[in-house]
């Protein structure tokens, strides 16, 4: 497959890029300036651009055969531009004709219990709160996309550089977490549950949680 990843510079988006070229994928690795450490590979390219404009978008979602997104606001951006991302990345595939989007989310707006979401709890950090909004909100766009084949994916709840198990869980809408009320997933780990929903497209129009 001909992948173009957004975000590939970043924590999440470099292990991406190395989890799907391990299983032998093309990949366009995108960020601002166009560089990315940590992944060499004959079949990585990284090119500059920008994720906020569909024009940019359009041009570099041309000619592959999906769009994955590992894109972050960042430290130096409010974390409302992941609303921008989302309108212009979900313009920019429709000007290139290209269906299939699967998009690093977060696990605030899935689901803990009865009508409760993961930001919604007593527990959840205040300093979290902005950027889960946010990305609850950049969900909102996607979720009225009827055009796309999307999935929105989420990590658990905490998700750190660790281990690489080829091991994870998943729930539509809802949290993922362990016996004992715990919510982790490896970066590692996550990079293989969004290659496997690239390949295999098991929750086309889903908002999916992982976890242990
Ligand atoms: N538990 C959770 O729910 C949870 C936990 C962690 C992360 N996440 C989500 O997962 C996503 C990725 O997280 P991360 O920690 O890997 O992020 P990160 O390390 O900050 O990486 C963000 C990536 O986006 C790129 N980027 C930022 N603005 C861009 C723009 N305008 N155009 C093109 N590229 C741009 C960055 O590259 P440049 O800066 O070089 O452009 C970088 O490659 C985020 O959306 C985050 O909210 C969720």
């Amino acid at each position: 497959m001909d992948v173009l990843l957004l975000g590939a510079s970043g924590r999440i988006g470099h292990r991406v890029a190395n989890e799907l070229l391990d299983r032998g994928h093309d990949v366009t690795g995108v960020s601002r300036s166009g560089e990315v450490e940590g992944v060499e590979d004959a079949s990585f390219v990284a090119v500059a651009g920008d994720a906020t404009d569909p024009d940019d978008v359009a041009q570099l979602a041309a000619g592959h055969d999906a769009v994955a997104s590992t894109l972050g606001p960042g430290e130096d951006t409010s974390p409302d531009v992941l609303v921008n991302m989302m309108e212009a990345v979900i313009e920019g595939l429709r000007r290139a004709s290209v269906d299939r989007l699967v998009w690093t989310g977060g696990a605030g707006g899935l689901s803990v219990g009865p009508d409760t979401r993961l930001v919604e709890t007593d527990d959840f950090p205040d300093e979290w709160e902005p950027l889960a909004r946010a990305a609850i909100d950049a969900y909102d766009v996607l979720a009225d996309d009827d055009d796309l084949e999307w999935t929105y994916l989420a990590p658990a709840a905490l998700i750190e550089p660790g281990e690489r198990t080829g091991e994870y869980r998943t729930a539509a809408g809802e949290l993922v977490a362990d016996e004992d009320g715990e919510s982790y997933i490896s970066m590692e780990d996550f990079a293989v549950a969004l290659a496997d929903e690239l390949e295999e497209a098991n929750a086309v129009h889903t908002y999916l949680g992982t976890g242990y």
